[in-house]
């Protein structure tokens, strides 16, 4: 077994399980568990999507470099996958775990040098920055240890993965030019002024399960905006994008 993320593992184990789950509310409970397991299913999700990044970066001959990045990036959405269904678990009191992926239109798409920059640049510098930010925020006011380490880990790792995509990008830009560069500029200029309000990964409008890892939707909205004027369309324009 790979020792990656070993530490995190163990101190998480411990944290988890001094989750108070016994004195609370059943329905608190069990909102609780369907949130934190749409989220575990989501990070399962994620791995697959870093496995096709990897297959693309192999198919555009990318640096080694960015590759050695982006399979370490699919063992940190793991270690989530892990983190999140413990969670779950916990609040359901059952053990909980992945399920098949569906792999359906997987292996489909455009592998072009282009294609995975257009799809880098919205699923990666967008997506992944935004909900680095989020999670930060649902660190932020997380009541409970546990929820706070694991949400501070897929934090940290999720702004790794957001820079990952930017040096994708970057290289993408230098092979392509400016016919490459044109063509992303076209899908991103817009996807910047419409991702605060689209694509809310950490919201729930049930205030009761804000601080056990959720953010009221105007504050998920409110946070994603000032990271896209503060980080994401600087970013974009110093890369000629925006
Ligand atoms: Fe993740
Ligand atoms: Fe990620």
């Amino acid at each position: 077994m790979g020792v990656k993320h070993q530490a995190e593992r163990e101190y998480f184990r411990e944290a988890v399980g001094k989750l108070d789950v016994e004195e609370m509310a059943p329905a608190l409970r069990r909102r609780l568990s369907e949130l934190w397991l749409r989220r575990a299913q989501n990070e399962h999700a994620s791995v697959a999507s870093f496995d096709r990044f990897c297959l693309g970066l192999l198919a555009v001959g990318a640096p080694p470099d960015l590759l050695e990045r982006a399979h370490h990036a699919a063992l940190d959405e793991l270690l989530h996958t892990r983190l999140c269904f413990a969670v779950a678990s916990q609040y359901a009191g059952k053990p909980l775990g992945p399920g098949p992926l569906s792999l359906h239109g997987a292996l489909g798409g455009d592998f072009s040098l282009a294609g995975l920059a257009l799809s880098t640049a919205l699923e990666g510098c967008l997506g992944e920055t935004l909900s680095a930010i989020e999670a930060e925020r649902c660190a932020e006011l997380a009541k409970l240890p546990a929820l706070k380490t694991a949400l501070e880990i897929i934090a940290k790792d999720e702004a790794e993965h957001a820079e990952l995509a930017w040096a994708f990008l970057r290289f993408a830009c230098e092979i392509g030019g400016e016919t490459l560069t044109s063509q992303v500029r076209r899908r991103m200029a817009p996807a910047l002024h419409t991702s605060a309000e689209s694509g809310v990964k950490y919201a729930c409008a049930d205030l009761a399960v804000s601080g056990f890892g959720f953010l009221d939707p105007e504050e998920a909205i409110a946070v994603r905006r000032e990271a896209l004027a503060k980080v994401l369309i600087p970013a974009a324009k110093a890369l000629g994008l925006a």
